[in-house]
């Protein structure tokens, strides 16, 4: 059966007090939105993502990034129900399952959806909600369930009684739905309420009414559906996120010295033995083989490919290269756009000039097997330094350097004898 997903991301975002668009703030250099959807890619053939406030912006990165995803304009914003709405003309001769989740909660896990809705066909269910258990439930809506335990309906925070407040079960805002059998609801819902809004939660009654099979899936680990309105929780999630990614590297063979200190993006591939040290910030998608060891202070920008047995040492910044097998790069160096082969050392202070400011052109730097950089080098892109050549400490490579070779640039140093003695005296 073919599963869809309806993604609401037309909301303001008043508290991140920002002129961007909430679900384009960024944990490790990913939009939030695209958590969320990476997250039900490989379940869905299809994502609709109803974009309001900024929504020229979110369609810009929705179409430059997904290719299964469509936005659809919902203006005015009436409520969740009203957004979900927007989908029906899309949706007309639909039958398969609608997978509703918000744009604005990165830490949802694709296994959790999988099982989520497996629930919802192992149940026979035309509406499963997901809902989890919070201490403190303020803000979220309530499952209200009938003295048999089945569902009855969902009462938000501003509607409910001092009653249903007391509830600690939430709704998560994660739906699946048998669209066939519940499109109708969505020419029928009411913005009687509170906050005189068409109301999503509202199809929990409405199914009850039609005699549909209703439930709800309990989510164990309520961290998941964290939802992001302000900084606050922005860094929050960051933490969340990175320990979940810190301990599956750990679980999985890499050391990580100092877990408190160090940041890793969950798009980041480690082998086995190899040592992260402290202050480590890796974002954006990389690979990263065995044996290596990262930091204490690396910097890894997103697009590096790190081949075994390579040392990345500290204040080392690396952006979209690839380091081959046995390669160290020890100390304050920058290699960008750079490709570096096996058995390659390069000496402390190394950059690699990789970006015209005029031109604003960015170049590739090329160094072969067994290359060796002296320190505080300067290789000017686009530049190759051949198989086994050799640059002297303090060169500025403009040229490309055969192999085999020395390239130097150095001005003689003089030695003046007594110079200091002179001037004391
Ligand atoms: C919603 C649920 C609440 C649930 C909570 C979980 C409703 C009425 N309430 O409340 O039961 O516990 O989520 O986080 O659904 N949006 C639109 N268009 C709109 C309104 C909202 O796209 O017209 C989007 C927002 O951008 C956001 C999501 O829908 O991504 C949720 O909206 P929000 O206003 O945050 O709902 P909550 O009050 O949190
Ligand atoms: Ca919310």
């Amino acid at each position: 059966m073919s599963i869809k997903s309806i993604i609401l991301a037309a909301g303001k975002g008043t508290r991140m007090k920002s002129e961007k668009p909430k679900v384009l703030h960024e944990i490790y250099g990913k939009p939030l939105l695209g958590y969320v959807l990476d997250c039900v890619n490989g379940i869905t053939d299809e994502n609709f993502v109803i974009v309001g406030h900024h929504a020229q912006e979110v369609e810009d990165y929705v179409k430059s990034n997904y290719k299964n995803a469509k936005t659809i304009l919902q203006s005015p914003q009436l409520g969740t129900g009203h957004a979900v709405s927007m989908a029906c003309d899309e949706l007309k001769n639909y039958e398969g399952l609608i997978l509703v989740l918000c744009g604005d909660t990165p830490l949802i896990q694709q296994e959790t959806i999988a099982k989520f809705v497996e629930f919802h066909k192992q149940n026979n269910s035309d509406i499963t909600v997901m809902s989890t258990i919070f201490e403190n439930p303020t803000n979220y809506g309530r499952i209200i369930r009938e003295p048999d335990n089945t569902l009855k309906c969902i009462v938000e925070e501003k509607d409910a009684t001092s009653e249903q407040k007391a509830v600690k079960e939430v709704n998560a805002g994660i739906y699946c739905l048998n669209w066939g059998k519940i499109k109708q609801a969505f020419s029928e819902l009411t913005s009687n309420n509170a906050q005189g809004e068409y109301y999503l939660t509202d199809i929990i009654a409405w199914g009850k009414k039609k005699a549909l099979n209703v439930n709800a899936y309990i989510l164990e680990n309520n961290e998941e559906i964290f939802g992001i309105n302000s900084r606050i929780n922005l860094a929050q999630a960051t933490k969340i996120l990175t320990k979940r990614v810190l301990n599956n590297l750990m679980t999985n063979g890499v050391t990580i010295v100092d877990p408190d200190s160090t940041w890793i993006s969950p798009d980041t591939e480690i082998g086995q033995d190899t040592i992260i040290y402290p202050s480590t910030y890796i974002e954006g998608k990389n690979k990263i083989g065995k044996n290596c060891k990262i930091g204490p202070c690396a910097h890894l920008r997103g697009g590096v490919e790190v081949w075994d047995n390579v040392k990345l040492g500290n204040f080392v910044e690396v952006k979209k290269s690839v380091i081959k097998s046995n390669t160290n790069v020890g100390h304050l160096s920058y290699i960008g756009d750079s490709e570096l082969g096996n058995h390659v050392n390069i000496g402390a202070g190394t950059i690699t000039a990789n970006y015209d400011p005029l031109s604003k052109v960015k170049s590739k730097t090329t160094m072969k097997d067994n290359v060796k950089i002296g320190s505080n080098t300067v290789l000017v892109a686009p530049v190759t330094v051949e198989e086994g050549a050799n640059i002297g400490a303090g060169t500025i490579v403009t040229k490309d350097i055969p192999a085999w070779s020395l390239g130097i640039t150095r001005s003689p140093l003089k030695i003046f004898t007594d110079w200091v003695k002179d001037k004391l005296r």
